[in-house]
Formats: C-alpha cells, structure tokens, sequence
C-alpha cells in the first residue's frame, strides 16, 4: 500500500505563481498549436493555456504510451490522436506533465519532427533529472524534483489522485 506525504510537496499556490512566469517564459516562443499528451497533463494544459490567451493559439490532445526506451525512432512509443493534426509549417508547443525518463518525449519529438513543424518546444510541469536514461531536455520547467512519485494535479497513481489541486510524494508502508 502506498500513503501521501504529510505536507503538499508543491502547493496550489506555488503552482499558480510558477505558472504565471512559466506563460511570460513561453509568450516569448509564441507558439501557434499546443500538443497536450493526455491525461497526466490535463490541468496544468488548462491553466497554462489560458495563461497564453492568444486568440490563434490552437489546442489539441494526444495519448503517448511509452513501453520503455528505443535508440530507434519512436520504436516503443504509441501515439494516438496525430491523425488529422496538421502541424506543417507551425511553432508548436508540446505539454506533458512530467519528465521522468525521457522515452515518451524524446521518441514524441522525433515523429512531431518527421511532420513538418516549424519549431518545436517541450514544456514540462515537472522535471526528474536524475532519472534520466536518453539525452532529452525540456525547453519549459516548471519544477525540478527529486527521485520520487508524486500524484495530484492531474498527475495518478493507477489513475487515481488526479483531482487533488496540490501535487504530493506517493511512498510505500516502508517510507520510500
Ligand atoms: P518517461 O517516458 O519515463 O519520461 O515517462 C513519463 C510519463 O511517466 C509521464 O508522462 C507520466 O505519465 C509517468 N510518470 C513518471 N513519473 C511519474 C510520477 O512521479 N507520477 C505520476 N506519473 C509519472
Ligand atoms: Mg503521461
């Protein structure tokens, strides 16, 4: 069985005030299509995007299943929802919620690069470093944290906790 922290790892309210200088960080790329990767993502999506409030921004939601790492381009990665997306041309952001090995943007960014786009840049809610095993990095942080499973704010545990406002550690009986 796992348990939630005592304490919000990040707050509401922390979110709110990184996501405001995350937008001002972002308006400067201008981008003209968001790329959403469900679910995880889902509320911080909502809450950047009406950060960006521009009225040509355009928003669209994809699934991304990662079955583990593949030095070959998108070989393990399943993506769902590009069919009818039309990027050619355009300044694309894609929105994940966390970065943790890297496999799910990194193979995501090789198929968005065989599609025609203008430029493309990664944001991300949160950041994982050391849990990194490909050599990908966000353009967009909005937090760094530890090695540890965090839940909230979209973000699940066996798709549960993903309507908690606050982003909190998931830990075993054990405390790790
Ligand atoms: P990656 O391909 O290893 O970078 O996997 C990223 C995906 O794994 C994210 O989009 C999440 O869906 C999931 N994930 C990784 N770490 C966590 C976590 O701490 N909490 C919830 N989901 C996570
Ligand atoms: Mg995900």
């Amino acid at each position: 069985m796992y348990k939630m922290s005592e304490k919000p790892l990040i707050t509401a309210t922390q979110i709110a005030e990184r996501l405001d200088t995350l937008a001002q960080e972002i308006k400067a790329f201008h981008p003209e299509i968001i790329l959403s990767v469900l679910t995880g993502s889902y509320i911080f999506t909502a809450d950047l995007s009406r950060r960006l409030s521009s009225p040509d921004l355009q928003i669209k939601f994809i699934k991304a299943s990662s079955y583990g790492c593949s030095t070959e381009s998108s070989g393990k990665l399943e993506v769902s929802g590009l069919e009818g997306i039309d990027i050619c041309g355009k300044r694309v952001l894609v929105i994940d919620d966390i970065l943790d090995t890297g496999c799910t943007m990194e193979s995501l960014a090789k198929i968005l690069n065989g599609m025609g786009a203008s430029l493309i840049k990664t944001c991300v809610l949160l950041n994982k470093e050391s849990r990194r095993t490909v050599d990908f990095h966000a353009d967009f942080v909005g937090f760094e944290i530890e090695n540890e499973f965090v839940v909230g704010y979209g973000l699940d545990y066996a798709n549960n906790y993903r309507t908690f406002p606050d982003i909190w550690t998931l830990r075993d009986e054990n405390g790790k």
